[in-house]
């Protein structure tokens, strides 16, 4: 297990503007006393806290006794566990079997049939579990409801500094999710607006996981491209903030995406001082929404695919960040086919090059 550290939190700023339709900040921890000694490219593991009114409502909907001294691996009020210990959002499946079980609801006994998954995975989106005990009530006895109740996990974000610049602090690029729930009351991701909204200064209990695999290049001259839509770009930040700070003489190209450049251009003013400095020196973007057709990351990376493939004949690493379920796929088939356009590839062979890149260590990821 790694060793938990609190950190305070001592920056967070917003990086989003008004208008925006998403909620993105910059967090920083002072490392002064928790010693964690990181690289550019790891992760950092954040234990959240539950909100406490989320712990009210929870306690009100089951009727049970905040002072009832439950064991978690060792003892303390409910109250406590539910605010440290228990996850009280997340619907997982033991926990709706359960409530099917208790009120005998036909359409939950439904959605958990094997064969409705797609549809259990519809319902399941935007609820939470105070909406489903809100939506079909359930009294039972604390030692019932802690046996269906997961433990309240970590949450790993990318690291975006660079411990050359920043020793004593490392910083986060963080979407904060808060949605209207099913029932229309807002509801909110459990860590990032445990970040949000936490006072300054306030201790985090934090912890590293390296990642080895994922560094800027060790070689001071080889070219780097990074493709990082949304906050898959805050490793990147790191990244160009640790070559410019070795006086790596080896090129950097960034593409970066988001919905609108007015309100979504995060890191703006950092990435034109990289720029201006000759650390960064391709900077390709794509806004999604600044026109009618959506355009993206790997729309960019085709138009220049006759300059990125001889990147990649002078052997450029290759580092991807961010959505795994479409963006990562997506850009791994621009790859594959800009080996096929611009290297006189046939499919198989362009696949296999991508492979071989990826062998080499010279292709890496970071999706989530
Ligand atoms: C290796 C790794 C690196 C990561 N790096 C980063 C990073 O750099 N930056 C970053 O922001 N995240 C990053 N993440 C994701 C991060 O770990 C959390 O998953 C994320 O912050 C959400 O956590 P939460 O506790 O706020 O939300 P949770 O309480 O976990 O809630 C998330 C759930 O809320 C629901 N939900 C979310 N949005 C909506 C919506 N609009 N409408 C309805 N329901 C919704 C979904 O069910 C979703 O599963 C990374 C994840 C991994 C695994
Ligand atoms: N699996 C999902 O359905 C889903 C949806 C949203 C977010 N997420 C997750 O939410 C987290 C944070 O996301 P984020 O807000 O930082 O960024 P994001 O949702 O990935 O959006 C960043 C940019 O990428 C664009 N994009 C959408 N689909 C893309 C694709 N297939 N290829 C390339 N770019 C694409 C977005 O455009 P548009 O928004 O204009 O399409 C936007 O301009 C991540 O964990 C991500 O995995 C998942």
């Amino acid at each position: 297990m790694y060793s938990k550290r609190a950190a305070p939190l001592v920056g967070n700023r917003l990086l989003s503007l008004a208008g925006s339709a998403k909620e993105v900040r910059r967090f920083t921890f002072d490392l002064t006393d928790s010693r964690l000694d990181y690289t550019a490219g790891d992760t950092l593991g954040v234990w959240p806290t539950n909100c406490p009114d989320l712990v009210d409502e929870w306690l009100a909907a089951t009727g049970l006794d905040p002072h009832t001294v439950v064991d978690v691996g060792e003892p303390m009020p409910l109250v406590e566990a539910l605010r440290h210990r228990l996850d009280i959002t997340t619907v997982r499946p033991d926990l709706l079997r359960f409530v099917a079980e208790r009120t005998r609801d036909a359409r939950l006994r439904t959605l958990l049939r094997p064969d409705n998954k797609l549809e259990l995975t519809k319902w399941m989106w935007g609820r939470q579990a105070g909406d489903v005990l809100a939506e079909h009530p359930v009294r039972a006895g604390v030692t019932d409801w802690l046996a269906v109740l997961g433990r309240l996990q970590p949450r790993m974000y990318s690291i975006s500094s660079s411990p050359l610049v920043e020793p004593a602090a490392v910083s986060l690029t963080v979407s904060v999710i808060r949605f209207v729930g099913s029932r229309g009351r807002p509801r909110k991701g459990v860590c990032s607006t445990y970040l949000a909204d936490a006072a300054p200064g306030h201790p985090v209990p934090v912890f590293l996981r390296r990642s080895p695999h994922f560094r800027p290049p060790a070689d001071d001259g080889v070219p780097a491209v990074m493709i990082g839509p949304g906050t898959g770009v805050a490793p990147f930040l790191g990244f160009l903030q640790e070559r410019q700070a070795r006086g790596a003489r080896g090129p950097n190209w960034l593409f970066f995406g988001e919905q609108r450049r007015a309100t979504d251009f995060y890191y703006a003013d950092e990435l034109e001082a990289l720029s201006t400095a000759g650390t960064l020196t391709r900077l390709d973007l794509a806004f999604s929404r600044d026109q009618r057709a959506r355009i993206y990351v790997q729309d960019r990376m085709r138009e220049h695919g006759a300059h990125l493939w001889a990147w990649l004949r002078d052997g450029a690493c290759v580092y991807v960040c961010g959505d795994a379920a479409r963006m990562a796929k997506d850009v791994d088939q621009a790859l594959r086919d800009i080996a096929t356009t611009h290297g006189n590839l046939d499919p198989e062979e362009a696949a296999a090059y991508i492979r071989q890149l990826a062998t080499d260590n010279r292709y890496v990821r970071d999706v989530y």
